[in-house]
Order: structure tokens, then C-alpha cells, then sequence
């Protein structure tokens, strides 16, 4: 099987399951609990927020666990939303469901929300953003590395509006770590969210950065852990892997940067040089180095990733793309494209265990099934399809 479906989940690297396994099956103390049991689990965690700490250049006090980057997004918008002077947020247009939702939802609650749009290449104008700050914002969240199209927005620039506007500025980072440097230092972010499962880590489990200072009320409420910020029994297991996955991450970013960028680079080239009226959606250059994006237009993209299935080759859609208008991509929305561009896109995302053999086989089986659902697609006369 071929899987190239790393954006929405991948595998775990080899040692990770050994290491994480003594935490199933013996030491399984409270991390809570004052006896040698529990200091053990609790010593674990220390030491994975260590290295989760390390991967983006903050202090590990600055590290709350959580189930994952929906519940670090959701964190976020539901601990600002206590302000009682300041109603407003900045986001943008192409933000994951896990910022959209709660944003709507604060907008039924009275809050402002206002969704900043893209270019047809899926970029942010950051021009805009220090006009539309008043002194009622309270927080400006856009995502470094969408997960549909792969595109960088520039939350360097837009940390340093924020600083100077005096606005916090978080930034969803589940895509982009492992693929780009994040360094929290650098680059003044305020809190910025991590998915474990998305760096070949365990799933269920994230990360919330929080800058010391930065004052946010809890999500969830209850025994206290984690300085009361974050209740509930930490699962130490899975905390464990996820440490691990960004001690491997970091280790790796250069290597594993070359090998993306590579296979990226000979997939790209080849489909679009050998599979006519196929388009890349998204900037092909400020864009991360194992994402690919692409329309073959006279198909239906649904029925594309199910051909592929059956060569046991796994793409995606950005999301849910069917007949329904309604149900396609707010992603490919949001940069104008055309109804029939959405419908007939698929997302390819590179990953660390994926090989140049692979890639070779991609491009001859995808070049055969796109001829097959081609030779019988409707719009075979518009495109002059054999
Ligand atoms: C950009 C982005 N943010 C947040 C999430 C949610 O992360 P999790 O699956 O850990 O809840 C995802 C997952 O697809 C994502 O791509």
C-alpha cells in the first residue's frame, strides 16, 4: 500500500511504541499521586514537555497537555471569549473547523469575528491586519500551514502587528511542525497549538503553548492538573510518545525537509508535465514541503480517491467534497475557485516513511485511472478527452 494521506494522521516512528508501552503496563501510577509510583509518571511528563518545549524553543512551564490540536484551538477561543471589554477576534477564512466553530459560535454570543480572506494562491494580505485591530480585539489566530493546500502565511509579520498593537496572536502550528522552524522566541507568538499525531507521535494527544504572562481561563475544569489550567488524569502513555515524536522531529527536520521537498518536487513535476488539465491549487512556492494539491479537472475527485483505494493507494479531499456545493472545501472556496476546480481536487501529503518507488507507482496509477474516469466523464466533449 502507498499511503499519502500524512496530513491527516501518520505513523508513529518505530521506538515510540516501545517507549511508550512500560506506561500501560507497569508503571501505570496517578501522576498526581505523591508515592514513588506516581512521582515516576509524573517525572515522565516533565521530561516529555521538555522535549516538546525544546522542538519550538520554549520553556516547559509554558507546555499544557491536551487531547490534541481541536482542544488547544478550542482552548483558545473559549478562554478569550471571558473578556468583558474586548469582543473582537481576527481569523482567517481557511482556518481548521477547530477555530471556525468556536469563532461562530462566539458570534451567536455577541463577539465580532472578523475572517480575514486570501488570494486565489491562498495567502493572507497581511496589510489589512493592523486597520481592522481597535482597542476591542482581543486575540488574532491565523494558522501557519493550512492542511488542505499546504500554503505558509507569514506569522512572523503578523506576531510582530500583534506585539505592536499589543494583541495576542496565536497560531494554529499542527501542520507546519516537523515541516518549519517554529520558534516561539523568534517570532513573539503568544500561544500556538500541536497535534502529537501529526509529527508520528500517538493520537489524542496536543500541546498548548502559552507564553508566561499570557493570562487564558481553563477549558476544562476539574481536579486541577497541570496548575489547575488543564484538568483531568494526564494520559502519561501517550504523553510519552508525543515528547518523543518532537525529540525525533526536531532531530530530523533537516533530513526529513530534503526528503519532502524531493519527492514533492518529482511528483509535482511529473503529474503536471504527463496528465493534461491539471492544476496545483495553492502557492507553489510559499508552501509546505510535503503538500500537494490538484484538480484534474473533468473528474470527480471522490471517485478518484476511491479508484486509488482500490490500488490501496490513499489520498484525501481537503475535506468532504461532494455534489453539494455546500459540503466543498471552504478552503478552495474561500480563494474563489471555480465549482468545477473544487470538485476535482485531491490532497497528496508526503510523509517520512513514503519512497521515491512509491511516488513512481503513484504517477503511473494515477495516470491510468484518471484516463479510465476521463474516458467516461461528462465533460469529455468540453475537454476533449479521448
Ligand atoms: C490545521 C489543523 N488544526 C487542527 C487540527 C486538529 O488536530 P487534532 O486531530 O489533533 O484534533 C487539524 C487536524 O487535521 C489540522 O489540520
Amino acid at each position: 500500500m502507498i499511503y499519502l494521506d500524512n496530513a491527516s494522521s501518520t505513523m508513529m516512528y518505530d521506538d515510540i511504541l516501545d517507549k511508550m508501552m512500560p506506561f500501560f503496563k507497569y508503571r501505570y501510577g496517578n501522576p498526581s499521586s505523591i508515592h514513588k509510583m506516581g512521582r515516576l509518571s509524573n517525572t515522565a511528563i516533565k521530561n516529555a514537555k521538555k522535549q516538546i518545549a525544546c522542538m519550538i524553543n520554549s520553556k516547559p512551564e509554558e507546555i499544557y497537555i491536551t487531547s490534541g490540536g481541536t482542544e488547544s484551538n478550542n482552548t483558545v477561543i473559549h478562554g478569550v471569549s471571558y473578556n468583558k471589554y474586548q469582543n473582537h477576534i481576527i481569523t482567517s477564512s481557511i482556518e481548521h473547523d477547530s477555530i471556525l466553530l468556536p469563532c461562530n459560535k462566539l458570534e451567536k454570543n455577541g463577539f465580532r469575528v472578523t475572517y480575514l480572506e486570501v488570494d486565489d494562491n491562498g495567502l493572507i494580505n497581511t496589510q489589512n491586519i493592523e486597520k481592522l485591530i481597535t482597542d476591542k480585539t482581543c486575540l488574532v489566530s491565523i494558522m501557519h500551514v493550512n492542511n488542505e493546500i499546504g500554503t505558509i502565511q507569514p506569522i512572523r509579520k503578523i506576531s510582530e502587528i500583534c506585539n505592536k498593537k499589543n494583541v495576542l496572536f496565536h497560531s494554529d502550528t499542527v501542520q507546519s511542525a516537523g515541516k518549519i522552524c517554529i520558534d516561539v522566541q523568534n517570532s513573539k507568538i503568544d500561544m500556538l497549538t500541536l497535534s502529537s499525531h501529526k509529527i508520528n507521535g500517538p493520537k489524542g494527544v496536543g500541546a498548548l503553548y502559552i507564553r508566561n504572562g499570557v493570562q487564558l481561563p481553563p477549558f476544562i475544569i476539574g481536579g486541577g492538573q497541570q496548575n489547575g489550567f488543564r484538568s483531568g488524569t494526564e494520559n502519561v502513555a501517550n504523553i510519552v510518545g508525543f515528547g518523543i515524536a518532537c525529540k525525533l522531529t526536531k532531530t530530523n527536520m533537516l533530513k526529513n525537509f530534503m526528503h519532502f521537498n524531493m519527492l514533492k518536487n518529482y511528483l509535482s513535476y511529473r503529474i503536471l508535465h504527463e496528465i493534461p488539465h491539471t492544476v496545483l491549487n495553492g502557492d507553489s512556492k510559499m508552501r509546505a514541503s510535503n503538500n500537494l494539491n490538484f484538480s484534474f479537472l473533468g473528474i470527480n475527485g471522490e471517485d478518484l480517491i476511491t479508484k486509488l483505494d482500490e490500488y490501496e493507494i490513499f489520498v484525501s479531499t481537503g475535506s468532504a467534497c461532494k455534489s453539494n456545493t455546500s459540503k466543498a472545501s471552504h478552503v478552495l472556496k474561500s480563494m474563489g475557485l471555480s465549482y468545477e476546480r473544487i470538485n476535482s481536487s485531491i490532497r497528496i501529503t508526503i510523509g517520512i516513511h513514503n519512497t521515491m518507488y512509491e511516488m513512481k507507482q503513484m504517477v503511473v496509477t494515477l495516470k491510468k485511472i484518471i484516463e479510465e474516469l476521463r474516458h467516461v466523464s461528462p465533460l469529455k466533449h468540453k475537454y476533449n478527452f479521448k
